[in-house]
């Protein structure tokens, strides 16, 4: 048989395999290595499950875009995507447009799963999405540069900024780089200096209480470090994650705010900074009763579009990326956190990522941001307002009354 009709043969046959796999569409976020990482364990699942295709779908790095991006999605009715990856604050807005989860995972099954997460994840009594892994904020730090001028991981943020100050002028880097920029990163950050100076935007009822000293002194912190102490460069109402992340990997910041997925990178063949990096809880307040270490908690989801139409062939990918090898995989190669309690004590996970063990108080004790169907209007009052103080577009006073007032008009206070 002549070569091209060999070859047109062989096309046909892909064409027919094609027609008869089902193909499912998959969000996927590209911070750090989860794409690569999920691009792996895609090909696993795929010669596990002969019949399904997977086509993962690229998603912005910012978590605000990607919402927007769903809302367009969801609310034209669109099949695909068929399996999204969720921000641990969206499920109780998406709820309506998702499957239940509740028939495919049994109550001891979702036992071994984070309660934080758990939780986060039911609305109205529905699992409608299954926690994929959690994040916590940290403070990540140079350990050479820390011991080279004497110093401890700071236990303040009084203490961060005189160590960052003394180390950056003298080594001629940044002192302290996190992300400032207009987004949902940005309510990330600055709940944890509201908490770690006791204050709080919502209190357990809802109710708005912004505008407390606490919350006014967090604020302040966070724009002293950029222009009265100038350890942080006033690019940092600019950045997200990754932008900080480049700049501490390149070893040009001594200490830096980000999420766990980091570790593996700063420790990389093409880091700069590897075995010279520490890990702490992020610093606390001083000077309030309700002064705390405090970690936001972070994390991300997996649900599936009620539109779709391959349910099963979706619950199956699901359940294949949450299973306890999956995660453990997931946790060495991409650094992120296992959403399931007993894939912490699987010794590689631990000796991949040494301070999971270390910091296993922050993981556990991380705090939520408000659940709510409008939450990314609560977050937009927050970090806009946040950002224009940061950007001096705004003072610290007014930002927090302009806070105050946004959230009381949008909850009917
Ligand atoms: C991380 C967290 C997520 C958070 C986002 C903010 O992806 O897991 O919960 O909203 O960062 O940038």
């Amino acid at each position: 048989m002549k070569k091209s009709v060999l070859l047109v043969l062989a096309m046909i046959a892909v064409l027919v395999f094609a027609s008869f796999a089902t193909t499912i569409v998959m969000t996927a976020g590209a911070v750090g290595r989860e794409y690569q990482v999920l691009q792996q364990q895609i090909k696993v699942f795929e010669k596990e499950n002969p019949g399904i295709k997977v086509v993962l779908m690229p998603m912005p790095n910012s978590s605000t875009d990607r919402y927007n991006l769903y809302v367009t999605y969801l609310s034209a009715g669109m099949p695909q995507p068929d399996v999204l990856m969720l921000d641990v604050i969206w499920p109780p807005a998406f709820a309506n447009f998702l499957v239940n989860l509740n028939p495919y995972f049994s109550k001891d099954e979702l036992k071994d799963f984070f309660p934080g997460a758990i939780r986060a994840d039911t609305y109205n009594g529905k699992l409608v999405a299954a926690p994929w892994f959690i994040d916590a904020g940290l403070l990540y730090y140079r350990k050479d540069l820390l011991k080279k001028y004497g110093f401890e991981p700071p236990k303040t943020w009084d203490e961060l900024i005189h160590e960052a100050q003394v180390i950056s002028q003298k080594e001629g880097i940044k002192g302290f780089v996190w992300q400032g920029a207009a987004y949902e990163g940005l309510t990330c950050d600055f709940m944890e200096y509201v908490h770690s100076y006791g204050g709080a935007i919502l209190n357990d009822k809802g109710q708005v209480v912004s505008d407390s000293p606490m919350v006014k002194k967090a604020l302040q912190t966070m724009v002293d470090m950029i222009y009265k102490y100038k350890i942080s460069p006033v690019g940092v109402t600019t950045y997200m994650e990754e932008e900080t992340r480049h700049i501490f990997q390149n070893g040009d910041a001594v200490f830096m705010r980000n999420w766990p997925y980091c570790w593996p990178l700063l420790n990389g063949k093409d880091s700069k900074v590897a075995g010279k990096v520490g890990v702490e809880p992020l610093p606390e307040g001083t000077g309030f009763a309700g002064v705390h270490h405090s970690a936001t908690l972070g994390g991300w989801q997996l649900g599936i579009n009620k539109n779709s139409e391959h349910i099963a062939a979706a619950v199956k990918l699901i359940k294949f990326l949450t299973s306890p090898q999956q995660e453990a995989y997931k946790a060495i190669n991409a650094g992120q956190n296992p959403s399931r309690l007993s894939v912490y004590n699987n010794p590689a996970i631990i000796k991949a990522n040494p301070f999971y063990k270390s910091l296993w108080p922050v993981f556990k004790n991380a705090e939520p941001r408000p659940k709510s169907p409008i939450y990314a209007q609560i977050s937009e009052i927050l970090y806009t307002n946040v950002n224009a103080a940061l950007t001096k577009q705004l003072t610290v006073d007014q930002a927090v009354a302009k806070i105050t007032k946004q959230l009381k008009d949008l909850l009917g206070q």
